[in-house]
């Protein structure tokens, strides 16, 4: 862990309101439909002080909270590392806890791209073409023990939490925290007050605010290939894993091991040539739906032919290429399927955007993440073919 001085992680509050009771800011946040047209207090709930540690030297964390509700959650105030010194102030209900060298320009990177979804600019129905309780679904179905009461999960890098909702909603029993660099986290949490098992927290995947060991499950999906280190970002995530816990993470493949990504990746590397987090985000979101309009008939008309060449391969067992890869191909396209063409226009205007907006997308070879797992005492570690690694931690 980096040592920071007293006071470095403080934060300037600046352009912050200390907003108690707010109206639900968007409507078609798939998670949190129940929660709308409620006025509430935004609170950060008590429980979660117990699993709080310093980023910067894993010093223990004190209150110091000026307003609390009648059952005592705490709606502002600031937390403080008894070792360090260091001060972190809790916004909105959600602890700040970035230190000096980890703040984040408002506008920075993916804040605009979630804001941009909560107001309704891309695809409403799906994230990422996909229902958040079915890939909630996915990861729990890779944990390899069940979900006990009272433990606590992690989503890393939960961007707009619409899994962690999905995860707190179907896992009442267990809490699940939220953790997450970019402003959305805030825009979460302001729906999470009154689900009492939903805590969030805005911190760095690579400096996290927790205490080790603390966390029995740990799920961070398409996060951890977004820091300027992926290997230190697995070691610090893993380290927040306990004994005989769980982690299962998604990461880009290396395009050899996964060809249905290139294409993909041409846009980033080819069409934007690696520079889309240089554009302003209106100019960003500009050019994404440019080239959204440009590559959309392209998409359509070889997704038609790849069904029907890929049914064709199914029946008569006509193996042109890799089975599994077709398949996975054809998988990947296939939540455009039941789209109507706005739709299909905003999802694909969605991965793109997401595709182009990171500073960093590094992509790892299977092996290569394999042996992370197993350096991190991960004795058991699998991989599919498309970027998802799982594994349980035995000492
Ligand atoms: C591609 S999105 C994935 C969001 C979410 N995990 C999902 O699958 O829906 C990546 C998210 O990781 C967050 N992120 C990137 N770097 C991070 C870091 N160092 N610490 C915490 N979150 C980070 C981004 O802000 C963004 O919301």
């Amino acid at each position: 862990m980096r040592q920071m001085g007293r006071g470095m992680a403080s934060v300037n509050l600046s352009g912050y309101k200390s907003i108690l009771l707010v109206p639900c800011p968007y409507k078609e946040f798939i998670c949190c439909k129940h929660y709308l047209n409620e006025q509430r207090a935004i609170v950060m709930k008590k429980t979660l002080l117990s699993i709080l540690a310093c980023p910067c030297c894993q010093g223990q964390i004190e209150l110091k909270a000026r307003e609390t509700t009648e059952n005592g959650e705490i709606i502002s105030g600031t937390l403080q590392c008894l070792n360090c010194g260091a001060e972190f102030p809790i916004v909105e209900g959600v602890p700040c806890m970035l230190t000096g060298e980890q703040q984040i320009k408002p506008s920075e990177g993916f804040t605009e791209q979630w804001k941009y979804r909560f107001s309704g600019r891309f695809e409403t129905n799906s994230l990422y073409g996909l229902n958040p309780t079915h890939r909630i679904e996915d990861v729990i179905a890779k944990f390899a023990d069940p979900i006990q009461a009272d433990e606590w999960i992690l989503d890393a890098g939960c961007g707009s939490a619409e899994m962690t909702f999905a995860a707190a909603k179907s896992y009442p029993q267990a809490q699940i925290v939220g953790l997450e660099l970019s402003e959305a986290v805030r825009l979460a949490a302001k729906e999470a007050s009154s689900i009492p098992n939903l805590h969030f927290v805005q911190g760095d995947v690579t400096n996290p605010p927790f205490k080790q060991s603390t966390f029995s499950k740990v799920y961070s999906m398409g996060v951890l290939h977004h820091t300027s280190n992926t290997k230190a970002a697995f070691d610090a995530v893993s380290a927040l894993v306990s004994e005989y816990g769980n982690l299962v993470i998604w990461l880009y493949p290396d395009p050899i091991e996964c060809p249905a990504n290139i294409p993909y990746y041409g846009i980033r590397d080819i069409v934007f040539m690696g520079m889309g987090h240089k554009l302003s985000p209106e100019l960003r979101l500009w050019f994404v739906q440019f080239y959204t309009g440009i590559f959309l008939p392209f998409i359509i008309i070889a997704q038609s032919f790849g069904k029907e060449f890929y049914h064709f391969c199914q029946q008569y067992n006509f193996l042109v290429f890799d089975k599994q890869s077709l398949s996975e191909i054809y998988e990947a396209t296939a939540f455009l399927d039941n789209l109507t063409l706005p739709e299909k226009f905003n999802a694909l205007a969605f991965w793109i955007f997401d595709d182009v907006t990171p500073e960093f997308q590094f992509r790892h070879k299977k092996q290569e993440v394999i042996n992370w797992f197993k350096a991190n005492r991960f004795e058991e570690a699998h991989a599919d073919t498309i970027g998802t690694y799982w594994g349980k931690r035995w000492h």
